[in-house]
């Protein structure tokens, strides 16, 4: 018999039970569900709502259902309609009628409000860790690639001259805005709902700041309206993971291409690889395509809850219970992409020499050999239309920039010299790339250092 049976005079469809619980995925906040019903026994107890005796009946009895959950002795009721309903008819089992008086001054709504929040909570700071490691994990990377030279690409196609370090270094500071954006959700998230009851608040004299402070929360939610129909916190987490996880596939994409034969500018460890099951010289990046497939699911997730919230009017409506399926999912993928991916990307071997010859190739210099003529005085796009002029005889005679014989230089223009040589030289063109963020040796160990620094103050501030 459901609690709320009272005012029924037949059982609800066993089908529709079914269709109703939410056991089977919202179990896993029971910690949340006890210590949000722990925080409000205390106060309904100070308050004088309740009896103190019964206060601390209930106080022990959630205790000791929290330690036999843990313990593996008390198991979820795949019939219970969800977790809140479970812990509350086992707690009235155990210590009878004080149990009944819980439930006093409060609602299954900001109840499920509060323990979304706390959970999240939690989970906010796991996943944070992880992006804080990765970060870390770039940077020694890019530390020890700080001067090897690679092309850097626009339109997938030769560019101009960079350091692995500093395209290392672009991923870096990705991550450090989707901390920011993980410590911006946490901060709006880390609000209490409960007090907001069903929807009108309450006539009993609660103290909503006590619970606040019990839950380690900022400050109690000032409408009740919204402090049960607001689900921004998981709309903006999700939103926050799946930009992460745009980030993590963007690098996935590039790792797949860098590993390809194609480009060999990598080689991923055996054990962060696999075979084919026909093809016996195969070895695939499956972890990084995984993780380019993930951000899919995870943008899906989002998009549910987008879609999910949009047309409700205020305040619970059931439609919001889709919420937990979706952000878990989004929470757990993120959380499994991340641990893979940190030591995949710390056990890859670095091909420098694969990098280098192919930035030799592609006259990625040719904005150097322009800029060398400017430096001698000739307006940018008269140099610009000049070169592409001495690439496509390059391309003509099968050579490159720095083999073209000086005669031919000069044929183009008198303003060339020997000197043009040093100039497009691939160590010049990146030494000399020295404007603040870019990819010069010297400017990747900057970016470096002031990273790390950044995160340091991210984990202690
Ligand atoms: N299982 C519900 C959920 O996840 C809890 C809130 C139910 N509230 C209600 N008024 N039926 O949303």
């Amino acid at each position: 018999m459901a609690m709320w049976a009272g005012r029924f005079s037949k059982e609800v469809d066993e089908g529709v039970n079914a269709f109703n619980s939410s056991i089977s995925f919202d179990a896993r906040m029971y910690k949340q569900d006890i210590a949000g019903s722990i925080a409000h026994a205390t106060m309904l107890g100070e308050q004088g709502i309740i009896s103190m005796s019964d206060s601390l009946e209930i106080i022990g009895g959630l205790k000791e259902i929290l330690a036999d959950i843990d313990g593996g002795k008390l198991v979820f009721d795949p019939n219970a309609e969800d977790i809140h309903m479970f812990i509350e008819a086992e707690l009235t089992k155990r210590i009878g009628d004080a149990g009944k008086r819980l439930h006093t001054s409060r609602s299954r709504n900001d109840q499920v409000a509060l323990d979304i929040r706390l959970y999240l909570r939690d989970e906010i700071k796991e996943i944070r860790a992880l992006v804080v490691k990765l970060a870390e994990t770039v940077c020694d990377i890019a530390e020890k690639n700080y001067d090897v030279i690679m092309p850097g690409y626009t339109h997938l196609q030769r560019a101009q001259p960079i350091t692995f370090g500093h395209h290392l270094m672009a991923y870096a500071q990705m991550l450090l805005r989707d901390i920011g954006r993980l410590d911006d959700t946490l901060k709006r998230m880390n609000v209490n709902p409960l007090g907001s009851c069903a929807l009108a608040g309450t006539t009993y004299n609660i103290d909503r700041e006590r619970t606040s402070s019990l839950l380690g929360m900022t400050e109690p939610m000032a409408n009740s309206l919204d402090g049960v129909s607001d689900r921004d916190f998981c709309l903006e987490l999700a939103s926050a993971l799946s930009i992460c996880m745009v980030h993590l596939s963007r690098f996935s994409e590039e790792i797949i291409l860098w590993c390809s034969w194609e480009f060999k500018f990598i080689e991923l460890d055996d054990a962060f690889s696999t075979g084919s099951s026909i093809m016996p010289q195969k070895k695939n990046p499956d972890v990084t395509e995984l993780i380019r497939g993930k951000s899919g699911r995870v943008i899906g997730d989002n998009m549910t809850l987008l879609t999910m919230m949009k047309g409700l009017p205020l305040a619970y409506n059931k439609d919001m219970q889709e919420d937990k399926e979706a952000i878990f999912d989004a929470v757990d993928n993120i959380k499994l992409c991340l641990s893979t991916f940190i030591p995949m990307l710390a056990t890859m071997t670095v091909i420098k020499e694969n990098m280098r010859k192919a930035a030799a190739k592609g006259f990625i210099n040719a904005t150097d050999c322009a800029d060398y003529l400017v430096k001698k005085g000739m307006p940018f796009r008269t140099a610009y239309k000049l070169t592409g002029e001495l690439v496509a005889l390059c391309i003509e005679k099968n050579t490159t920039l720095e083999e073209l014989p000086l005669d031919d230089y000069k044929q183009k223009n008198e303003l060339f010299d020997s000197d043009v040589y040093d100039a497009i030289n691939l160590d010049t063109c990146v030494k000399e790339r020295k404007s603040f963020g870019g990819p010069s040796p010297d400017s990747v160990l900057l970016q470096v250092k002031t990273v790390r620094k950044k995160l340091e103050e991210l984990c202690n501030g």
